[in-house]
């Protein structure tokens, strides 16, 4: 696309960036609780004239630069949501909600896609279709891309962009994998049933705590046994609960963790295998055991195709492109890609902290980059949808 007029190379349009990434980040809002945030993004949005979408969301909005309903459509999103974490900064603007922070970055991609939202209605006229703006509720859930998903806000996009501040990545670099770039994040819950006895006479008790035990350490070998070494999966137990007093031997063990892996095949597999370990393993103590799983997103799959518009559109807007490892979190971002072709980048923030932390922070001066990044990744997919240059429409 043209260069139009380069708002993005402004020093206000710096300034009124980090303002507004400033302002969200002093009054977070946890997931589907971002009200007010929602409210100050549509008043932002209304105030550039840029036109809010109907689409029924209680929170969290979509937003639509271009098209007026002709030429291809793409998609931008940022998530909006808070953790519940009290927040360690020392900032100035820190947290002035107790107990609630974004540690997670989301205020910068909020503010990263107003910026981009900003750029385009600037230079509207030149683009090739439309751009729809998505600021997804409840990330930190990962509930919130099938909320936006269910609102139809999905209809007739042919390609989705996301993206993730990354503190390990100095400012001026993106990080673009195709392929895997993040995990598909389950979550489970095991539940031993035993007899409960004295603890002096153990003979009388079916122990749920020494199967507990014991189904921890078989778990690891589902890893370092039943995954090919050339793939990767995690397996961490996070919480075992059990027993009230140190002298009986009680009736019911319950433990949580989490499953991590990048290919579904390696998903399927390993949750199987977990369930018949738990079982095996309990049987082998004469206890019964239950596993609950808690369904998370699948892993983050970034389109081949997308990530060659990503690495281009990089060197337009003089970011350098990294190519980052696959990452074990999970990011409901890959709900998407399983409507569209997506592409999912990491740009670098130079944190000292890494995501979560009660002291993240991050280097403001990637702010206008990054909003300019999404701007010509619209721009760019657009160009091509329209000039027929790419197969993204035909998968979409
Ligand atoms: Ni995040």
């Amino acid at each position: 696309m043209g260069k139009g007029k380069r708002v993005e190379g402004d020093r206000a349009w710096e300034d009124r960036l980090i303002a507004i990434r400033r302002q969200l980040h002093q009054y977070p809002e946890l997931s589907n609780e971002e009200y007010a945030t929602t409210q100050a993004i549509r008043r932002w949005l209304e105030e550039a004239g840029i036109r809010i979408l109907p689409y029924a969301l209680r929170t969290g909005l979509i937003a639509e630069v271009g098209g007026r309903g002709s030429g291809p459509v793409v998609a931008l999103r940022a998530d909006i949501d808070a953790l519940p974490i009290q927040e360690e900064s020392g900032l100035p603007y820190a947290s002035a909600h107790p107990g609630k922070m974004h540690a997670c970055g989301h205020d910068y991609h909020t503010a990263a896609l107003l910026g981009a939202a900003f750029a385009l209605k600037e230079r509207e006229a030149e683009l090739a279709g439309a751009v729809r703006l998505i600021f997804q509720p409840a990330e930190e859930k990962a509930t919130g891309a099938q909320q936006v998903i269910a609102s139809g806000a999905l209809v007739g996009v042919s390609a989705i962009f996301g993206l993730h501040n990354k503190p390990d990545l100095p400012v001026g670099t993106v990080g673009i994998k195709s392929g895997p770039l993040m995990a598909a994040a389950d979550g489970f819950a095991i539940e031993v049933d035993g007899i409960g006895s004295h603890a002096a006479v153990p003979d009388a008790a079916l122990d749920p705590i020494v199967t507990a035990a014991h189904i921890v350490t078989a778990l690891q070998s589902v890893i370092s046994r039943n995954v090919s070494p050339l793939d990767s999966a995690v397996i961490s137990v996070t919480r075992i609960h059990s027993g009230t007093s140190w002298n009986v031997i009680p009736d019911k063990a319950v433990m949580d963790g989490t499953l991590r892996t990048f290919d579904e095949r390696v998903r399927t597999r390993v949750r199987r295998r977990l369930e018949e370990v738990v079982g095996g393993v309990a049987a082998a103590y004469g206890t019964t055991a239950s596993v609950r799983w808690i369904q998370g997103p699948p892993a983050v799959h970034n389109d081949t195709e997308l990530a060659e518009l990503g690495r281009e559109a990089a060197k337009r807007s003089g970011l350098e492109v990294v190519e980052p490892p696959p990452y074990t979190a999970g990011e409901d971002f890959a709900y998407y890609q399983r409507e569209v072709p997506g592409l999912f980048v990491f740009l670098g923030t130079a944190g000292t902290q890494e995501w979560h932390h009660p002291a993240f922070t991050l280097d403001e001066r990637a702010l206008a980059p990054s909003a300019a990044y999404l701007a010509q990744l619209a721009g760019d997919a657009l160009d091509q949808l329209a000039a027929g240059q790419t197969s993204i429409a035909a998968r979409s």
